[in-house]
């Protein structure tokens, strides 16, 4: 793989070893182990004296093309792969992290994530301390001698708030912490963290790197030491993304910069046309210049990406729309071909105490759109008849 290709292109030419039959698309090798010729040659796999596949817990081929693509994509010296987004952020935590520890998270995180530190992690004594998108300056007091990273999302779900990733990592540079990023709404085309200083970049390979809502996956990449203790720790514990979905998501990846173009465009086109609704009170957009982050976004994202929320007159109004919506589909997904409406509150944010849904920006009159690659006058189309219906 030549590394001076572009973008576009390693997301199509990174690819495994062609196998003896030659094929120009790589195929699925859905094995769960592989043969070795002699007892020496699997002693020394499993001693690491060779990098021969083993089992399809610890790697598999398709799983390291995709691994390897998202490498490329992000600009990670290593990575690995998992079922889902989730088990992805687990398995770094736990693999990272052990009892006494300390993280600094913003407050805006996805459901689950903030779950996973306020219920689960309390348990194993891991604890952490929040900090608001809007104080980054914070982050500097909460950072304790305990403290081995801080862990951000930007731009945040659903709020669509953005950090600034280069501010951020400075400060985890002089700290001496590790600054984890969860890419997954802006996907590598947009936004590469390890450029602005990041050490490790996670995402929900669910969302815009499948962009077709079919599979699940996760994926984290960065410092090559890192990546290997998460690495030790997977295989042992063995959340495992399956070779079928990392194939599928290795596809995927060859029409991402076309797809999250399209879902850049198409979502500014109905964010631009939505503020002029009456019956919106906000409409939040990374590139719309009423965004009150609008000069950071444009700073690090290429382009907005497919998400926007909107602002109705409350949950009644928020419920009604997604209830008239006709073409679009109501769920908890996002980033699929697909246009989707979701409302936090009630679900991907539903586990959160209301004080601590209205201080990370999710009112219950609050809906997040995920723009998809339908025709863009006929997504609008459907908002706007959903806005105006009275039913
Ligand atoms: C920002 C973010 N991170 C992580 C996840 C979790 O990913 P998964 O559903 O693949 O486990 C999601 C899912 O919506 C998400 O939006």
């Amino acid at each position: 793989m030549e590394s001076n290709q572009q973008f576009e292109t390693q997301a199509i030419r990174a690819q495994i070893e062609r196998s003896q039959y030659k094929e120009h698309s790589a195929p699925i090798y859905l094995t769960s182990s592989f043969i070795f010729d002699t007892a020496e040659e699997m002693r020394d796999a499993f001693n690491d004296q060779n990098d021969a596949f083993i089992y399809s817990r610890y790697s598999n081929p398709n799983v390291n093309e995709f691994v390897n693509k998202v490498c490329l994509l992000e600009g990670g010296e290593a990575g690995v792969a998992y079922g889902s987004g989730m088990a992805a952020i687990y398995t770094t935590f736990m693999a990272l992290l052990k009892s006494g520890d300390h993280i600094v998270s913003c407050s805006s995180v996805f459901g689950a994530t903030h779950t996973l530190l306020t219920k689960y992690f309390i348990k194993i004594n891991i604890t952490h301390s929040y900090f608001s998108y809007d104080n980054p300056d914070s982050v500097e007091n909460l950072i304790k001698p305990e403290t081995r990273f801080i862990y951000i999302e930007t731009p945040t779900n659903p709020a669509i708030n953005l950090l600034d990733l280069k501010h951020i990592a400075q400060i985890a540079k002089r700290n001496n912490v590790l600054l984890i990023v969860d890419n997954c709404f802006a996907s590598p085309y947009l936004q590469q963290p390890i450029k602005f200083g990041a050490d490790l970049v996670i995402h929900s390979a669910t969302k815009y790197m499948d962009g077709q809502g079919r599979v699940l996956g996760g994926v984290v990449v960065g410092k090559k030491a890192l990546i290997n203790e998460i690495y030790l720790f997977g295989r042992i514990t063995g959340p495992s993304l399956s070779p079928y979905n990392a194939w599928t998501l290795s596809k995927s990846l060859e029409t991402l910069s076309i797809r999250m173009e399209r879902h850049s465009q198409s979502a500014l086109y109905v964010a631009t046309a939505l503020e002029k609704e009456t019956e919106i009170e906000n409409v939040s957009y990374p590139f719309l210049a009423s965004h009150p982050q609008y000069q950071l976004a444009k700073k690090q994202m290429r382009l907005g990406g497919g998400i926007l929320t909107i602002t109705l007159k409350d949950y009644e109004a928020a419920k009604q729309f997604m209830n008239n919506l006709k073409m679009i589909k109501i769920s908890p997904n996002l980033g699929d071909v697909r246009s989707i409406a979701t409302h936090p509150a009630s679900s991907t944010h539903c586990k959160l105490t209301e004080e601590e849904r209205l201080s990370v920006g999710i009112a219950p009159s609050l809906v997040r759109l995920s723009i998809g690659l339908e025709n863009a006058d006929d997504i609008l189309n459907d908002i706007l008849q959903a806005l105006k219906s009275k039913s």
